[in-house]
């Protein structure tokens, strides 16, 4: 477990605010008093284009009328939002005179909701508040309240500091990072997720559970007891839960379990991140694959490469997870349970592209800098043929 080995260092353990969490089947009728209460009386409401085909949006749009809260609907949002479209949300957010935003919807929603609070508040280009240039300093104005309304339990966009948007110009992605930017309340109602296609549980599920192990293990913040333990438990409760959601998707308690294994793990990984991410999201970027199911078999060459540098940490989380002795194993007999695929060819990877893939990943700072063991380009070329 982890413990203070440093005797003659001095550490500062922050510990980033949470969002007020209302949780439970049917919150979301709670919508309409919640939004007027933080003094919203038209909101900018984001939502992913199936909520809008399923009549949840109706519903949320229904529920803030009660409480004379008018809004401006916007559900085309693009998966990782582009700055263009941030920049066009924001001329729609003035036009519309709105004082508010709502986002329903996976991560892109709810990450560009955090990041048009910014963009309505403040001058200059949406690439100059990514936080690897000093962008988190910048945004230092009051921003607009925004709720945010999670329906599938991955990313934790509704509870932690960050927003990633694309920077088609550039060619990447970034991050935007403010402790301004969590959203003033997250609403979790596991009754929205119950409907996600299995696939998609699987996927979103891995991923709350890659930040809470690469979380857990994360070296950015060698010491901290607090993200440590949101991530252990995290651990637990996809361990036990997403093997029941994924048989029986209307399972609501197991719902809500991977609800807040999401929030635990999407706060945690403020620890730092590893290779499970930084191979996740070159595959993800290359091939336009979901988030989720590019981090599924990188958390295997995770767990493979980090083997020697957490082996007490492993056997922990292995043990946690679902009473296995070893992580990769332990991670194996998960997949089984939930169909997920183990082999980047299983994700379509044309096998030339390895090395590619392999410098790419290497480059990548903002994940390879909290790996436990230090990165290199050709250990990661090895596990990508390892799982291929
Ligand atoms: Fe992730």
């Amino acid at each position: 477990m982890d413990a203070f080995r440093e005797p003659r260092k001095i550490w500062e353990v922050r510990i980033t605010s949470l969002p007020p969490l209302m949780i439970g089947a049917g919150v979301l009728s709670k919508i309409g008093g919640q939004a007027a209460a933080l003094g919203m009386t038209r909101a900018l409401f984001i939502c992913d284009p199936t909520m809008k085909e399923m009549g949840r949006a109706d519903e949320v749009i229904k529920q803030l009328k009660k409480y004379k809260v008018e809004t401006v609907l916007f559900s085309d949002i693009e998966a990782d939002p582009p700055i263009e479209e941030i920049d066009r949300l924001g001329d729609l957010y003035h036009r519309e005179d709105c004082d508010g935003i709502i986002a329903m919807g996976g991560g892109s929603s709810m990450d560009a909701a955090k990041a048009l609070s910014v963009r309505v508040t403040h001058e200059g280009h949406m690439s100059e508040f990514e936080s690897l240039a000093g962008g988190t300093a910048k945004i230092r104005n009051p921003l607009p309240p925004v709720i945010c309304i999670p329906t599938t339990s991955g990313t934790g966009s509704e509870a932690n500091t960050y927003a990633v948007l694309s920077d088609r110009e550039r060619g990447i992605k970034f991050i935007i990072m403010s402790e301004r930017i969590v959203p003033k309340l997250a609403i979790i109602d596991p009754e929205l997720t119950s409907t996600l296609p299995k696939r998609l549980t699987a996927e979103t599920g891995i991923d709350a559970l890659a930040h809470c192990i690469e979380g857990y293990t994360g070296t950015l913040m060698p010491y901290h007891p607090y993200y440590s333990a949101l991530a252990f438990y995290g651990i637990k409760l996809v361990g036990s839960s997403l093997p029941k959601v994924y048989a029986d998707p209307g399972d609501l308690q197991a719902r809500t379990d991977m609800a807040m294994a999401a929030v635990y793990g999407g706060v945690s990984f403020t620890k730092g991140l590893g290779v499970g991410h930084s191979l996740g999201h070159v595959i993800g970027a290359r091939y336009h694959l979901p988030h989720g199911r590019a981090v599924t078999p990188s958390l295997l060459c995770f767990a493979r490469f980090n083997e020697k540098a957490c082996r007490q940490e492993f056997e922990d989380i292995a043990w946690t997870l679902n009473r296995s002795r070893n992580l990769e194993e332990g991670l194996l007999k998960l997949y089984d349970e939930i169909d997920a695929p183990t082999r980047f060819r299983d994700l379509g990877v044309p096998e030339e592209d390895l090395p590619r893939i392999a410098f790419e990943a290497s480059k990548d700072v903002v994940n390879t800098v909290g790996n436990p063991a230090p990165v290199e380009e050709r250990q990661l070329l090895e596990l990508l043929r390892d799982f291929y």
